[in-house]
């Protein structure tokens, strides 16, 4: 429903740019860091954690200026549907933000309690959160992959809720977010 603080028309090209963009990299960093952490010790290993943790980083920087530019923007307003929907789609949006900063935060978090050194892409390199402790590394190494789980979950009802708004509702919420896309059945922009 309407309120003062939401606009008709869509999320505009900067805010659409940042949410798939930032599903790019996440779609790259998961399946990577589930590969990364089981293969044996070796150089290719080494690179790996390196690009993961550097994509990682990208996601932390991205994550904040996403959330400053959204700070200035007005949200769309939504098609009409349940208040509870509309609760339900607002408190996933506040997980998913606090997500974006809790998983990449522990990962700084466990490779600094590892006492591992940190590069962003070979370029600049970034001090530790914290010195080297064994019992602080398991803890932050459990919630990087606890909020990793947490994080995919909520994004899979995300995703479902969007597109179940699009092919059963059939109505704007993904032509919201979405270029090219279409409110269904009534072939205009939102
Ligand atoms: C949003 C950003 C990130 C996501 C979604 C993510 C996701 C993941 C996932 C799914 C794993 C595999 C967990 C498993 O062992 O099952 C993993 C492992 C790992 N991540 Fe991340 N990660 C992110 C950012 C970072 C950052 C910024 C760092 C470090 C600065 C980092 C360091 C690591 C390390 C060192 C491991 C290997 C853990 C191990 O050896 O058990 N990650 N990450
Ligand atoms: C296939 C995957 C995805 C689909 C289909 C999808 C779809 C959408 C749609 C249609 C909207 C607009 C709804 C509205 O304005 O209330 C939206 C907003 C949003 N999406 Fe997604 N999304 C996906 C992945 C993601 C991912 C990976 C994240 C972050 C981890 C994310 C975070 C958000 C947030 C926070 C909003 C609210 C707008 C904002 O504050 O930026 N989405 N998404």
């Amino acid at each position: 429903m309407a309120t003062a603080t939401t606009v008709p028309g869509r999320w505009g090209g900067l805010s659409r740019l940042f949410h798939w963009g930032m599903l790019g990299l996440f779609l790259v960093i998961v399946p990577l860091g589930l590969y990364m952490a089981d293969l044996p010790l070796s150089k290719q290993k080494l690179k790996l954690y390196a690009l993961h943790k550097s994509i990682g980083l990208t996601l932390l920087a991205l994550a904040a200026l996403r959330l400053l530019w959204r700070s200035t923007q007005r949200r769309p307003s939504l098609p009409p549907m349940p208040a509870w929907q509309e609760r339900a789609a607002s408190a996933t949006h506040v997980a998913l933000y606090a997500l974006m900063f809790l998983v990449p935060l522990a990962g700084w978090l466990f490779n600094s309690a590892a006492g591992f050194p940190l590069q962003w892409f070979g370029q600049v390199n970034l001090p530790a959160l914290v010195d080297a402790n064994p019992a602080l590394k398991s803890l932050a190494r459990e919630a990087h992959e606890l909020g990793a789980w947490t994080l995919v979950a909520f994004v899979a009802l995300h995703a479902a809720a969007a597109l179940k708004h699009h092919f059963i509702d059939r109505d704007r919420t993904l032509a919201l977010m979405t270029p090219g896309v279409k409110a269904p059945g009534t072939g205009v922009d939102p």
